[in-house]
């Protein structure tokens, strides 16, 4: 692939819509998290093989809050664009948003990222993916941003990953203060220093 080629984010825009049937809701009646994620992550899936032109997998999804129910009916519509690439990880913007179609009202679901990484289909290892180009101040806004966000969530997992964890009584103690029960032999474990 060449390494001056250059795409425009919207170049590789996905929106997928589906009507969510009464098979997608769990037992209170609203839609499964998990068949938005799954949506989500098809959306994510067409946008960064687009820009890549090759097949890519999901590396990593940040955080994801679902702000209101969806139901049995709505029209449910994810847009997908790459907001920042690296050598070969691109990061999908995702926004999901619920429709009624009886009443034409509009519902932002959720919003998240995802980190899709081009494999190469002899080696299977990732391979480099065409760049970026940015034509307005909010495409670079979303580039520096994601940019951003890639940094700390590498720093997030090194920190979590050098952390180590002992048992002492600041834990145990802190547990109780929780919504939790201890059993009280948990104190024996601790280790003197
Ligand atoms: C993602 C994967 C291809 C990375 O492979 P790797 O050998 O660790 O590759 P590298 O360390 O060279 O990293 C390649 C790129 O992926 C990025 N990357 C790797 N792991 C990542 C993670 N957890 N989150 C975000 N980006 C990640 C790196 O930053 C790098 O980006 P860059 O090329 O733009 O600089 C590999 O971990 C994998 O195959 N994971 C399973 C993916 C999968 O099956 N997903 C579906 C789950 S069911």
């Amino acid at each position: 692939m060449s390494e001056l080629l250059f795409k425009k984010p919207t170049d590789s825009d996905v929106l997928l819509s589906v009507v969510m049937h009464p098979e997608d809701t769990n037992a209170n009646n609203t839609i499964f998290g998990g068949r938005i994620l799954a949506l989500m992550d098809q959306a994510a899936y067409a946008c960064a093989c687009k820009h890549a032109r090759a097949v890519t997998v999901t590396a990593s999804i940040n955080t994801v809050n679902f702000l209101t129910p969806i139901y049995v009916g709505d029209l449910v519509s994810i847009k997908a664009r790459v907001n920042y690439v690296g050598q070969s990880s691109m990061m999908v913007g995702i926004r999901v948003e619920a429709e009624n179609l009886i009443t034409g009202e509009l519902r932002h679901s959720n919003s998240s990222y995802f980190t899709m990484v081009a494999i190469d289909h002899v080696t299977k290892k990732p391979t480099t993916v065409p760049g970026l180009q940015l034509e307005t101040s909010d495409e670079v806004r979303r580039f520096v941003r994601s940019y951003t966000r890639k940094m700390k969530q590498q720093q997030n997992l090194k920190n979590f990953q050098a952390q180590t964890f002992s048992l002492n009584k600041e834990h145990l103690d802190w547990c109780q203060t929780q919504n939790a029960r201890l059993n009280p032999a948990l104190y024996s474990l601790i280790k003197a220093d």
